[in-house]
């Protein structure tokens, strides 16, 4: 029996790593316009890392790491904290008050997998560490917007929230807990386990049973201080300003505990029940949490693999695929000598060329060129090595030009130059 890949991960075939590669590429070039440079980090840290960052009592902490020798080590659920971990172990605040950094890797979290939720699924995402300025919240949102825009994915909804400090939270929670106290039979049964651990992760739940509860509970927005809110009206006008539209969402919590103020994801109806594609937000304690002087920071992130349905959906056009420029056909084991020799010569002066490695006859050859579709083809057997002369053959209308054996360089340049070979 075959083996098959664990539950929860899947296989990027040639054509679709292609196009992965192809979107990579295009999503660094838009980070490096915003003058974001990538940063990479191990794919497994200290648990202690994820513990003291995410929270020990949030899903992603409680149920979903893979944690292994003796719960020392987890693979990354994600990327924010690895990024501030490495911030202040390399100093990077030395460097400049504002560091803007960018990643696209993979992360691990053992969920239960379904449609665009993975075990091993890949993150592109952004953190900019040392401003508090409200002009950096909106190049964030802006950003998330712009290279959605890039990849034309339209129909998509930014929900904005703040969601305040810790100190204005507390004085919420008491009342949030208080209003879903009342209704705790009534509650999912997630939420019920949820009700002491965490209240805060209720707003979040999809259930029917909890939404009507959840419809009227109280909004953390009315327990932010005023200069809360001046800062998130400013996040709002600078928006506005824009011209991106987005929606208030005051119940809008983030499964991830270092956020502070404001938070915001990007959802899309097209992608079923995991809908949403981008989620991010300020962490302004987290540097402190983790060992280092307090620094006001923002950031997000996105799943790859629902922003590459989103991708296929609007029919995103991917380039196709640079075809081999010459097919060598070989005849007898002198020839096939030859052509290695000359393949690897040709290789190196960049042109794509490939021969037969399966000792199949000229006419199999034949079609496997015309299947890769090379733009050239040319037959080397013992009459073309006594000879010296080879026809190199024009697939797309079978004309046929006598050359020098040693001259298939100069004439593949040339071809290129007056872009004779489609
Ligand atoms: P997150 O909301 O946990 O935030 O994940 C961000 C995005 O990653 C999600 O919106 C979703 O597209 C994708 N994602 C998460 N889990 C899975 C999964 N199991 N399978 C497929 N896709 C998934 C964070 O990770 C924060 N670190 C974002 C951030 C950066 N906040 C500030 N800076």
């Amino acid at each position: 029996m075959i083996i098959q890949k664990p539950k929860g991960t899947y296989d990027l075939l040639p054509e679709k790593a292609f196009s992965r590669v192809y979107a990579e590429s295009k999503i660094r070039e838009i980070f490096d316009l915003f003058n974001y440079r990538e940063i990479r980090t191990p794919t497994f840290e200290y648990t202690s890392l994820f513990k003291r960052s995410i929270g020990e009592n949030t899903d992603i902490v409680s149920k979903e790491m893979f944690t292994f020798n003796n719960s020392e080590y987890s693979l990354k659920p994600e990327m924010t904290a690895p990024v501030i971990r490495a911030y202040l172990e390399n100093g990077l605040y030395n460097q400049s008050p504002l560091i803007k950094l960018y990643y696209i890797s993979n992360m691990y979290r053992y969920e239960r997998p379904q449609a665009g939720r993975f075990r091993e699924f890949s993150q592109f995402g952004a953190e900019a560490i040392g401003s508090s300025e409200p002009f950096i919240d909106a190049e964030m949102i802006v950003l998330a917007a712009f290279i959605l825009s890039e990849f034309q994915i339209r129909n998509y909804k930014i929900k904005l929230n703040n969601i305040g400090t810790p100190d204005e939270r507390k004085k919420y929670l008491e009342k949030l807990f208080n209003y879903l106290n009342k209704f705790k039979n009534d509650l999912s049964e997630d939420s019920k386990k949820r009700l002491q651990k965490n209240p805060l992760r209720i707003l979040d739940s999809k259930m029917p049973e909890d939404r009507k509860i959840i419809e009227n509970a109280p909004r953390l927005y009315d327990y932010l201080e005023q200069s809360t809110i001046k800062n998130f009206e400013q996040v709002q006008s600078l928006l506005s300003g824009l011209g991106i539209s987005y929606e208030i969402d005051y119940f809008l919590v983030r499964g991830l505990d270092y956020y502070t103020s404001t938070t915001f994801e990007i959802v899309s109806d097209e992608l079923g029940a995991q809908d949403a594609i981008f989620g991010g937000g300020r962490y302004d304690l987290l540097t402190k949490q983790l060992g280092g002087k307090p620094t006001p920071a923002i950031g997000f992130a996105c799943g790859f693999e629902r922003f590459f349905s989103l991708m296929e959906k609007y029919e995103y056009c991917i380039p196709e695929e640079n075809k081999c420029i010459l097919y060598i056909v070989t005849s007898g084991n002198k020839a096939s000598v030859f052509a290695l020799n000359l393949i690897y010569e040709l290789r190196k002066s960049g042109f794509k060329c490939e021969m037969d490695y399966l000792n199949r006859s000229i006419k199999s050859q034949m079609k496997e060129a015309n299947k890769i579709n090379a733009a050239y083809t040319a037959v080397i057997g013992n009459n073309e090595l006594d000879s010296g002369k080879i026809l190199m053959k024009k697939m797309s209308d079978g004309n046929q030009t006598e050359i020098n054996i040693n001259n298939i360089n100069n004439f593949l340049i040339n071809e290129n130059k007056t872009g004779k070979t489609g």
